[in-house]
């Protein structure tokens, strides 16, 4: 049985040599034509769409949320399975293994069958396999993120950009990266108000006599943008979503004022941030207890998610909730 089935494949291939053309350079050559129209595509969509970049890294930012693109979040799922000790095994040797397989599958996989029925186990290993990618893809995707998604303010991006095409890290520094002849700016945003900048930014001489920092002479829309991102700056635990403010009034406000509105069975929260810093906030709106055995406010874990308590910890350091 097996004999005729390899002689009759042999006697197919014999014919079809006869009839076809040679691998090289013939397929070769249809082959880099394919690859070629495809890299012409991407090139293309590289020039005219580009890729999204974001912030620059910053080890001191506990606010970002790191997620691969969804090609590897099947990867980074099943790593939350693995115990730390053995990240290395998961996240490099398996997956080598893997493609070392791939590689390796015409040569240990000689059989001349074609139809998966014929081949139950690598067709039963390739189902689960394509399985588990599906599963780990779609639990990775609604798995919950650590902080809360503040999206981004296109004013604020396009001042950023400014920021860097214009050298300003030349002489000021935000977050430890930049140079030191100008005041560091990591803060400015709780330090400044909006029509200084405004000034400022029109002409520094004018707010600081004798300012060595270069007038810029830049454009109406440009100067908004610069103090769009300039009052990004120094906002206490980070940004928070324009949910913050309700999530306030539905759970805190009958027992706390905030900003001259709210009720008085709990402190007033208004200046909270100059006392009291966010593994406090965090950890208290969460649950009290551990922090005040004789507390008489509910806990909210349960009640608000993580990403929630997070984002209301912000809202109270923040700085320029009162003028949102
Ligand atoms: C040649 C160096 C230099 C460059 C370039 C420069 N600055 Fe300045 N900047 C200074 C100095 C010096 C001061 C402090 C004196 C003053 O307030 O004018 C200052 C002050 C500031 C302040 C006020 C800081 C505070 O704490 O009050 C802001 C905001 C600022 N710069 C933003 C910028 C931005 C944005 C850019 C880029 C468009 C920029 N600067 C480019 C030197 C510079
Ligand atoms: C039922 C009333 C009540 C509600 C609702 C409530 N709290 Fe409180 N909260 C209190 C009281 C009373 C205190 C004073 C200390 C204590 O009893 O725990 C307090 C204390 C605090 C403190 C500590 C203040 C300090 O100076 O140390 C924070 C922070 C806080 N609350 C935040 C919140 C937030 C945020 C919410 C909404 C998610 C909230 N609370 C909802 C009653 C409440």
């Amino acid at each position: 049985m097996m004999e005729s089935w390899k002689e009759r494949a042999l006697a197919r291939y014999q014919e079809l040599k006869k009839l076809g053309k040679s691998f090289f350079p013939y397929i070769i050559y249809k082959d880099t034509v394919v690859v070629f129209l495809i890299f012409v595509v991407v090139l293309g969509l590289a020039i005219v769409k580009g890729a999204e970049l974001e912030e620059v890294a910053d080890p001191t930012d506990t606010t970002y949320n790191p997620r691969p693109e969804w090609y590897f979040l099947f990867l980074f799922q099943a790593l939350k399975y693995v115990p730390g000790s053995l990240e290395a095994v998961a996240a490099i040797i398996l997956p080598s293994l893997v493609i070392l397989l791939m590689i390796l599958l015409p040569f240990i996989d000689r059989g001349p069958r074609r139809h998966p029925f014929d081949r139950p186990l690598l067709t039963i290993l390739g189902i689960v396999a394509i399985v588990g990618f599906i599963g780990l893809t779609v639990v990775g995707l609604e798995s919950p993120l650590l902080n809360p998604v503040v999206h981004k303010d296109p004013q604020v991006m396009a001042g950023r950009k400014l920021y860097a095409d214009l050298k300003c890290s030349y002489c000021h520094s935000i977050n430890g990266r930049g140079g030191v002849a100008g005041p560091d700016l990591t803060t400015v945003g709780s330090r400044r108000e909006r029509d200084w900048f405004v000034q400022h930014f029109q002409s520094p001489q004018r707010v600081t006599p004798g300012s060595v920092m270069p007038r810029l002479n830049l454009l109406p829309e440009e100067v908004d943008e610069l103090v769009a991102y300039m009052m990004t700056l120094g906002g206490g635990g980070g940004p928070f979503t324009p949910k913050a403010p309700h999530l306030f009034q539905d759970h805190c406000e009958s027992c706390h004022r905030l900003d001259g509105k709210g009720g008085e069975i709990g402190p007033d929260l208004t200046t909270l941030r100059t006392y009291r810093d966010k593994g406090f906030i965090y950890g208290y709106i969460q649950d009290p207890k551990p922090f005040n055995p004789e507390t008489s406010m509910p806990g909210f874990k349960g009640t608000l998610t993580d990403p929630e308590i997070e984002d209301l910890s912000r809202y109270l350091l923040s700085s320029k909730r009162e003028k949102k």
